[in-house]
């Protein structure tokens, strides 16, 4: 049996889903893969519990629970004011696992490589902005450096063009890669108002603690930006040509409603271009999603036209891909 312990960085809905399947799940870990994982550390933005014979995940989850903070935990913890940076070098576990929405994280993602720490994360402004330095530190000194679900949650979409397709050239992946969108365009036609859509949305831990980042096409522009990085090159949001669906009406959902259509922020990436807008698709399209439902149509040399479809947001949804990577990196680190 090969012990791997984890720093866990954040502990709000998919933290704590993460924290909930590891419980879970450890007998099957054991059994399947030979690992069992030992979390060191869990911060929040209250502070950092650390405990180097391994914190009890069931007493984190009840302490976040019952008073939302974890720097309410006292007995037998100590709870540290510790940066991630500085946490990551005093606790020094094999994983670190950002499950923050902290659009910083990038010199503590660079600092985990550095340390020699292998990084599973869900959090995309990181990628979206510094792919190039992140992944190409990675690479030259041989850490895994994961990020399933930063993209269509736990649906494995990174792996599929990270991992395989590796002797196609993708020409262009076509893409609804943001839930809160859909769902609210689905609820509207529905006749339900944008604001009880969004409501309901967020209820559901679907949306982005702060929702304009879905509405506004941001988060499907993080999205698309990797990838683009990882189908093609590196580039940076800033490149990506991004708009939201703040500009659609009742009146434009019953008009596409009316001819067969309906309306979906699509994401299209290209060799050097990124675009994401609300566009008229019909019915039939396989990009017609529903619920928290995100799709990839991805065009190759060899094999024509693949399909990619499943769960794109929620917290269980998200927390499939960062545990499918924590074993990913578990593995690598067994056999090192
Ligand atoms: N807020 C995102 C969405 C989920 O609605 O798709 C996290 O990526």
């Amino acid at each position: 049996m090969k012990e791997i312990t984890l720093s866990i960085f954040g502990f709000g809905n998919v933290g704590r889903a993460t924290a909930r399947v590891l419980l879970e799940k450890t007998g099957f870990f054991r059994k399947k893969y030979g690992l069992s994982f030992k979390v060191l550390s869990v911060a929040d933005t209250s502070g950092l519990v650390w405990l180097p014979e391994g914190i009890d995940l069931r007493e984190a989850l009840l302490v976040k629970e019952n008073f939302g903070r974890l720097s309410a935990w006292t007995n037998d913890y100590e709870v540290y004011n510790m940066k991630p940076g500085e946490a990551i070098e005093e606790v020094n576990p094999d994983i670190v696992v950002d499950v923050t929405n902290d659009a910083n994280a990038f010199p503590w993602h660079l600092r985990a490589i550095r340390n020699g720490s292998a990084l599973v994360t869900s959090n995309k402004p990181p990628l979206a902005f510094h792919y190039s330095e992140l992944v190409g530190e990675a690479e030259r000194r041989g850490i895994p450096y994961l990020f399933e679900a930063t993209v269509m949650a736990g649906t494995p979409v990174i792996a599929l063009l990270r991992e395989n397709l590796l002797g196609d050239r993708v020409e262009s992946i076509e893409a609804v890669l943001n839930a809160t969108t859909t769902f609210i365009l689905s609820r509207m036609e529905e006749g339900k108002t944008f604001e009880e859509a969004l409501r309901e949305a967020q209820s559901l831990g679907m949306a982005e603690r702060d929702p304009s980042g879905d509405v506004l096409g941001i988060d499907a522009g993080y999205k698309a930006t990797i990838l683009h990085c990882v189908a093609f090159h590196p580039m940076t949001f800033g490149e990506a040509e991004v708009r939201g669906i703040d500009g659609i009406t009742p009146e434009l959902v019953r008009e596409a409603t009316s001819h067969g259509k309906t309306i979906r922020l699509v994401a299209t990436v290209e060799r050097g271009k990124v675009k994401v807008e609300p566009r008229e698709i019909p019915l039939e399209s396989p990009l017609a999603v529903s619920s928290n439902e995100n799709v990839a149509l991805i065009k190759t040399d060899l094999l024509g036209e693949l399909l990619v479809k499943g769960a794109g947001a929620g917290p269980r949804e998200t927390a499939s891909g960062v545990v499918s990577d924590i074993v990913k990196a578990g593995l690598v680190l067994r056999e090192a």
